[in-house]
Formats: C-alpha cells, structure tokens, sequence
C-alpha cells in the first residue's frame, strides 16, 4: 500500500542479465548508472494521491508546457541504501530524509507524500533492485526520491497535479579523486540562500542557482565554492551542496564548530548525525555562526586544525586550501586531518554495519 487507499502496484519490470550489471557494479561512479525500476506515483488535486507504481526504469512522457520544467516547482531528496554484512540492504535514517521531503513540499507549496508512502516507495524499490546494491568498499546504492509539478499549463500557480518518483544509482565516491582533500573559492558575487528564501530546503533552483558560483570557482582554480551569509557575507554557510564543520584544537581535546541553521542553510542529515557521532567520540560540538575571520585567523594562529565538509553523496570531503579576494590560506599542512578522517571512518562503519546501530539509524529493507 502507497497510501490510504492506493496500493502500490508492482509491475513486472525488465531485468538486465547478471553480466550486465556486474559490468556496470565493477565501476559505478555517481549518478550515471540506474536500476531497472523506478517508483511513480501521481497526485491530482481534488482527488489525491491517485496511482502509485513500480515499473521500469525509463524515459517520462511530459507535455512542452509541463509546469516543473518552467518555474521550478520540484523538490528532491538523497539517501543511500548499504549492503550489510549479514546480506541484508538497509537504509540510512529514511525518516529524516521523509520528513525533510515533507518541509521542501510545504516551502514550494506542493502536496505533502505522506511520510509511510515516502519510506513505503523507497523500500519497493531497494527490495525490487537489491541486486544492485554494490557490495565494494565505500560503494552504496543513492536514492534520488523527487517530486515535481507536472500540470501542462504556463500560468504561474501552485500545480494542480504532480508525480513523486524514487530512482535508484550504484555508487562509489562522488568526487572522482576520492576523500582527497578540495580547494574552495569564497563566492562574493553570488550568493547561495537568503532570509526567507529557500535555502533550509532541498529544492532544484537552489541548485540551478549554484552552477554560476560553481563554475567561478574552478576558473579560480578551485574544486568547490563556499558561500557565505547573503546580509553581511562574513559568515561561512555552506560548500557546493554540503554542509561545513570547523575543527579547533587537536587530538582529544578538539573541538567542532558547524554553521547554526539560521534558515538559511540546508539542514543535512549527515551533519545531524555526524554532530551526534562527535559527541559520543567526546569532541564538543557548537552550532554558532563562524565568519571567514575567524577561519582566518584561527588557521594562521593554529586554533582552526582541520575544516571539512559533509553530505550523503560524499560523506565527508576535507577542505585544503581557502581561496577569496581577501586572500588564500591553507588550512593545517593541507592534508586530510584526523579527527575528519575518524569521523569519516566512524559514520561509515556505522552505515556499513561494521559496528554496533546504537541509535536506530538503520532500517532493514
Ligand atoms: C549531498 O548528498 O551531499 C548532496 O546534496 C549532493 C547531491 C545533490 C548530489
């Protein structure tokens, strides 16, 4: 059952050969490859959810005029669903990912896909494709649930009918250079989020948004961008699509400081759980505003030791070397830094089941 009322009808979908996906498994990459189904329900208003199924994987008929494609009505989310040692698959917080879809429907005014249809859709399609889940190291299968407005009108309004999918990719390390560390660009001409806007939410503008920055950074001769407070831009907010954590102090002292969720910055379930995880390690973690200054100056005097930044899609990416208008430093000797690297290594046990699921984060499919 989708929802109240609507079963979700599974359909026999074509399966590609053995070979076929071993072929792609040997070498996923991220986001190029697709499993061989793919969850679609439809929305009408007036009626609600009114057709959920699993099918195969393939291209969308929409109208020229379908209403998602013009004004960006279209949300997404990103979870990923781990094989287990025991054989089992299992996801990562599914709920968090849930109930996070259901603020980004709220904020661009879409219907709400009931939190049971949101964890019911994706666990269809992790025991439908589990084959597929890689089972190499650090290798995973990301879920892409999204929704969008798909009324093939021009007007601008709330849509009146949507679909809500879930796609599924084997994947390795999102960076092709794997956990090496990045060099970011100080946006100053562009910013990310603003007050009021939709930046504490995963919809598809922020990241249509994004690109400009992105491609400004690599002209400066960096990996990523980090963008700053739209009012002041003083203070750190966030790298690319991830969220930023500062280290200051070293070995067992250390503390973290991460960006407070101001509203706007993307609240990310990976930096959620990694505050957790930091603290059980006994490592102090603050959630405060922190400006480019005090990055500044804590690395030049030796305070700030380690800066990295996290996401599902990447885990955890160490930040090397900071570049702006106001000058460019290098955080410690520009190498990963240990407590990034433990932290790293201690999230991941835990999503690979290598260690004891003391919180309840994973959910057996
Ligand atoms: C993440 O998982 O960190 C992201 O948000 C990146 C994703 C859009 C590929």
């Amino acid at each position: 059952v989708f929802t109240e009322g609507v079963p979700l009808v599974v359909e026999d979908v074509p399966r590609r050969s053995a070979a076929e996906r071993a072929a792609v498994l040997a070498d996923p990459g991220f986001g190029r490859h697709f499993t061989d189904s793919m969850v679609v329900a439809r929305y009408r208003a007036g009626e609600g959810w009114v057709d959920a199924r699993l099918t195969g994987y393939g291209p969308l008929q929409l109208d020229p005029s379908t209403a998602g494609l013009h004004y960006a009505q279209s949300i997404f989310e990103g979870l990923k669903a781990y094989a287990q040692p025991d054989g089992s698959v299992a996801t990562f917080r599914p709920e968090s990912n849930a109930a996070r879809f259901a603020r980004s429907a709220a904020r661009l005014a879409m219907p709400a896909v009931p939190h049971d249809a949101f964890l019911t859709a994706v666990d269809a399609l992790v025991d439908a494709d589990r084959e597929w889940v890689p089972t190499g190291p650090d290798q995973t299968l990301y879920l892409r649930p999204y929704m969008m407005a798909v009324d093939p009108f021009l007007g601008v309004r709330p849509a009146s009918e949507y679909l809500f999918l879930v796609i599924a990719s084997p994947a390795g390390a999102y960076f092709p250079r794997g956990v090496q560390p990045v060099s970011v660009y100080l946006s100053e001409d562009y910013i990310r989020a603003a007050p009021g806007g939709t930046g504490d939410v995963k919809c598809a503008g922020n990241y249509a948004a994004s690109l400009l920055a992105q491609e400004q950074a690599i002209a400066a001769g960096c990996d990523q961008v980090v963008w700053l407070d739209a009012v002041e831009k003083r203070w750190v907010e966030e790298m690319g699509g991830m969220n930023l954590f500062f280290v200051l102090g070293s070995g067992a002292d250390a503390e973290l400081v991460t960006p407070e969720l101001t509203g706007t910055l993307l609240p990310g379930i990976t930096r959620e759980s990694l505050i957790t995880v930091a603290r059980e390690l006994g490592h102090p973690v603050t959630e405060r505003k922190f400006s480019v200054d005090e990055w500044r100056a804590g690395v030049a005097d030796g305070t700030v030791t380690e800066t990295f930044a996290c996401g599902t899609a990447a885990v955890i990416t160490p930040v090397g070397e900071v570049k702006g208008r106001t000058g460019d430093f290098t955080v410690g000797n520009g190498e990963p830094g240990p407590l990034t690297m433990e932290l790293r290594a201690r999230l991941l046990d835990v999503q690979h089941g290598r260690v004891p699921d003391t919180h309840g984060w994973l959910h057996r499919v």
